[in-house]
């Protein structure tokens, strides 16, 4: 037993169980186990909202999916999700509730963190950002000058930026067409110089967006867009280094849980959206974090798409354990990870307007369960957290497919694709879905049944060629379909991986609501940076890094 009364995981009975069924199972093939059970893929589905999941194309059986459920139990995951929803402080290490939920419940619930019901302040904030959002979408919000707003820049890293701009390019023909969206993170002054060098700062918005307000990354390029901005103005005529305060106040707005911060900054607080440290970073982007979104998408659509998270999570905290989607991916990510020795997991959205898709959920995946101590700070003995990656179909097919479908690694993946295109693409282009979707179906097709050495000599081809031109098949898939890339179907799809993490994390036992994991890399850059600029003596390096230093400076002529 560990601190928390529970015993480790590896030798629970329910783990072992597993293992053994695992061994026994062998080679299963899901070419035999679709012959053995017609009714498989009708069974092996699952409708939560708008999307459609179909999970028949796993190495699982009706035997595999019991021993999976009977280790959810075993770990309580039910229990943890419970104390989420309920604001209990899970996240432990940081003493805080985990409430994402709470962003988007209706306004008559109760949901209370420390005591206090959570939800009125959640919803002050959306009536906020709703009046200020329609200011900005119809151009009552003016500039310094007088001028509309035409370009929003919002300014952030990490969850302050992944979730908007995923969501932005997502949502992109739900968006006001006349307004542009840029997101800046990178430290490289390269991101800003690129995203406002053809802007007039007259017609430009920043957006600020940072949980802390501290990260060196978003105040270094917030400080420099109020440089640009101000020079900008100045030389405009109409601006002026007397009237720096005004133009700020009329051309930076801020997102953060930091008030002070955020006035030193020079942002009046007026202009400030807040959310709470019950959001995780990575979460967050149904916060105070959306503005942008909201701003291109307008509060209506944007509130149907806090309806669609909402949707799915009260399906997670509510469906039976064998009908609820999230827990049943995060299950089956386990079953590959700890019994098949899978050390990544493919997403492969086919829509373009999900190219940000998996960048934004190896964030969610990758910061939540990428740890190596359980809850109470024991060494875990299993793997956790898988390697998260994709790009958007049809483009992976022809770069990495190959090694999906010959390759020697165990690489489960998820295909989300959509029925019916955007509703704005232009007619003539709609044909081209059908072809789109036809890939998104043949793939998982042929990573699922691939094709036998019989088959390939059955077409004539040289007896040389036949291994070359087998696929051994057996890749196992998700594969989730909707109607349309909704803002709900969106706010659906979101939820169901950040429940699907949880899930994971609840079985795995560890923290998935922090990320001490990014501390000592920002630690070692304030120490390296006068080393770089002044020649400054770092102590401690070691002899790569000195010398990669010295050669860094030797380059820039120091
Ligand atoms: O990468 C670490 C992290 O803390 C993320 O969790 C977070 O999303 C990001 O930095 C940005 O943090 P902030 O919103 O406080 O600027």
């Amino acid at each position: 037993m560990n601190a928390e009364g529970r015993s480790r995981l590896d030798q629970m009975p329910e783990w072992t169980a597993l293992g053994k069924h695992r061994e026994q199972m062998g080679e299963v093939r899901l070419r035999e186990l679709f012959e053995q059970d017609p009714g498989r893929a009708e069974r092996y589905t699952l409708q939560v909202g708008d999307l459609h999941l179909d999970y028949s194309k796993h190495l699982v059986t009706d035997e595999t999916l019991r021993l999976l459920g009977d280790l959810a139990a075993a770990t309580d995951v039910t229990g943890l999700r419970d104390a989420m929803f309920r604001g209990d402080k899970i996240n432990n290490t940081e003493q805080r509730s985990v409430l994402h939920t709470a962003l988007r419940a209706p306004g008559s619930a109760v949901i209370a963190s420390d005591g206090e019901n959570v939800v009125p302040a959640v919803q002050a904030v959306l009536t906020k950002m709703s009046i200020f959002s329609d200011r900005v979408r119809s151009g009552d919000w003016k500039g310094h000058t007088g001028k509309r707003i035409k370009t929003v820049v919002n300014i952030g890293i990490g969850g302050s930026d992944l979730g908007p701009a995923m969501a932005y390019e997502a949502l992109r023909a739900y968006s006001h067409r006349d307004m542009q969206f840029r997101f800046v993170s990178n430290v490289d002054g390269a991101d800003l110089h690129e995203a406002v060098r053809d802007l007039d700062p007259a017609e430009t918005l920043f957006i600020v967006a940072s949980k802390t307000f501290t990260t060196i990354e978003t105040i270094t390029n917030a400080t420099s867009a109020r440089d640009w901005l101000l020079a900008g103005l100045g030389a405009a005529g109409s601006g002026g280094a007397g009237s720096a305060g005004e133009a700020v106040a009329k051309h930076f707005v801020a997102l953060s849980t930091n008030a002070e911060k955020v006035a030193e900054f020079g942002i009046n607080p007026d202009n400030m959206f807040e959310f709470w440290d019950w959001v995780g970073g990575r979460y967050s982007y149904d916060s105070a974090i959306g503005l942008s979104l909201m701003i291109a998408i307008g509060h209506e659509q944007f509130r149907e798409m806090l309806a669609g998270f909402h949707l799915v999570d009260e399906h997670f905290r509510t469906a039976p354990p064998h009908e609820n989607a999230p827990l049943l991916m995060g299950l089956l990510g386990i079953w590959y990870g700890n019994f098949w020795d899978a050390q990544s997991h493919a997403v492969l959205p086919y829509s373009h307007y999900l190219s940000k898709f998996t960048a934004y959920l190896q964030q969610l995946d990758m910061e939540s369960n990428g740890k190596s101590v359980d809850r109470d700070g024991n060494p875990v003995h299993w793997q956790t957290g898988p390697v998260v990656w994709g790009t958007p179909g049809t483009n992976g097919q022809h770069a990495y497919y190959q090694l999906l479908h010959q390759g020697t690694k165990m690489i489960p993946a998820d295909f989300v694709g959509f029925a019916r295109p955007v509703p704005d693409l232009r007619p003539g282009l709609v044909p081209q879905h059908d072809l789109l979707m036809a890939n998104f179906f043949a793939q998982s097709q042929a990573l699922a049944f691939g094709k036998t050495p019989e088959e390939v000599r059955a077409e004539g081809v040289a007896e040389e060629l036949v291994p070359h031109k087998t696929f051994r098949g057996n890749h196992p898939t998700t594969t989730i379909l909707a109607s349309e890339l909704s803002p709900s179907v969106l706010g659906q799809l979101v939820a169901l991986y950040e429940h699907k993490v949880f899930v994971q994390g609840a079985v795995w036992n560890i923290d998935s609501f922090d990320q001490w994991g990014v501390e000592l890399g920002k630690v070692l850059a304030k120490r390296i940076e006068p080393a770089l600029t002044e020649g400054a003596e770092v102590p401690g390096l070691d002899p790569s890094t000195a010398g990669l230093v010295g050669k860094y400076r030797a380059l820039r002529g120091r």
